[in-house]
C-alpha cells in the first residue's frame, strides 16, 4: 500500500503537471507584445487537411518526425493507400508506420542549435493561431546562424522553409514616444505586428513586408500555410473530427425526436383543450 507521504508527493507531482498543461499553453500563447491574426482553418475541410498533409511530408518529415502519426492514418482525411504510397511517403515504404526520420536528435542539435521537436502533438502545445503565424512570422536576418529569424520565435533555430513558396520577409522597425502610439500603429497594420520596448522609453513596432519573389502571391501563401496548420492541428487530435460528426448526428437525431414528442403532446392534450 502507498503511505500517506508518498500519497501526497504523487498528488504534488500530478498537480504541478496538470497546472504546467494549463498554463503552457496561455503562456506560449500569451506573449502581450505579438498582435497575432486569427489562423483561417476549419478541420472538417478535408481537402485542406490533404493539401496541408501533402505540404508536410515534403517540407518538415526532413527534420521533424511526428512518431505518433502512421501513414495509413491518411485514409481517414480521404486519401486512399495508392495514394498515399504514390504521392506522401518518402521516408518509408511500409503504410503502417509511423512518420520518423532518419536524422539523430544529437546531429540535430549540432547543425540547428536546437533539436526539431516531433510535431504530431505540437499543435497541442501551441495552438493554431501561434503556428499560423509562427509561419507568416519568418523575416530575413543577416545575424542569426540560419540568415533567419522570427516574429513569433525570436532567434528560432529553424530556417524559412518555405522560402521558396513565400519569398523573403524583410523586418520594418519604426519608433514611437510611448506603447501607446505603438499599439495605435499595431492595430492599424492589421497583420501580424510585434512591439518591442526599448531602452530610453521609446517603444518599436516592428511588422514585415514581402519581397514579392516567392512563387506563390501572399494570398496563395496564407492559404498553404492555413492547410498546413489544420493538418498539424488535426494529426494533434485526429479523433476530435469523429466527435464533431457524431455530435451533429446527436442534434440532428434530438431535432427529429424533438418533431414528434411535439406531435405526440399536440395529439394527447387535443381533448383537454
Ligand atoms: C531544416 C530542418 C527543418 C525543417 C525542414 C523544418 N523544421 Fe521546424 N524546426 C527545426 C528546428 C531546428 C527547430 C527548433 C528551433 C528552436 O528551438 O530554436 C524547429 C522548430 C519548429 C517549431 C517550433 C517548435 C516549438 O514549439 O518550439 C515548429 C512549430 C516547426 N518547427 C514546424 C515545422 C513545420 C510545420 C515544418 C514544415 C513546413 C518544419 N518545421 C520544417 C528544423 C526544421
Amino acid at each position: 500500500m502507498m503511505n500517506l507521504r508518498k500519497f501526497k508527493t504523487v498528488v504534488a507531482a500530478l498537480t504541478a503537471f496538470a497546472l504546467g498543461i494549463a498554463v503552457g499553453p496561455a503562456a506560449a500563447a500569451g506573449d502581450e507584445d505579438v498582435r497575432m491574426e486569427p489562423a483561417p482553418v476549419s478541420r472538417l475541410d478535408v481537402e485542406s487537411l490533404q493539401r496541408g498533409a501533402r505540404t508536410f511530408v515534403n517540407y518538415c518529415l526532413n527534420c521533424h518526425a511526428a512518431k505518433y502519426m502512421r501513414y495509413n492514418r491518411l485514409t481517414d482525411i480521404g486519401v486512399d493507400i495508392p495514394q498515399i504510397q504514390d504521392n506522401l511517403m518518402f521516408a518509408t515504404t511500409k503504410v503502417g508506420d509511423t512518420m520518423t526520420i532518419a536524422m539523430r536528435p544529437a546531429d540535430a542539435k549540432a547543425w540547428f542549435g536546437a533539436p526539431p521537436p516531433d510535431l504530431s502533438v505540437e499543435a497541442r502545445v501551441r495552438g493554431a493561431d501561434w503556428l499560423y503565424n509562427y509561419f507568416l512570422g519568418f523575416y530575413r536576418d543577416d545575424e542569426s546562424a540560419t540568415g533567419w529569424n522570427n516574429l513569433v520565435f525570436h532567434n528560432v533555430g529553424m530556417p524559412q522553409v518555405l522560402w521558396e513558396l513565400s519569398g523573403s520577409n524583410r523586418l520594418v522597425t519604426k519608433e514611437f514616444e510611448n506603447v501607446h502610439e505603438a499599439e495605435g500603429a499595431a492595430i492599424a497594420a492589421k497583420g501580424l505586428a510585434k512591439v518591442e520596448h526599448r531602452a530610453g522609453g521609446k517603444v518599436a513596432l516592428l511588422t514585415l513586408t514581402g519581397d514579392g519573389k516567392g512563387s506563390q502571391p501572399e494570398a496563395e501563401y496564407r492559404k498553404t500555410v492555413a492547410d498546413l496548420v489544420n493538418f498539424l492541428d488535426y494529426m494533434a487530435e485526429p479523433a476530435k473530427n469523429k466527435r464533431i460528426s457524431l455530435g451533429l448526428i446527436v442534434l440532428l437525431y434530438l431535432g427529429v425526436l424533438f418533431v414528434f414528442a411535439y406531435w405526440l403532446k399536440r395529439e394527447y392534450w387535443k381533448d383537454i383543450h
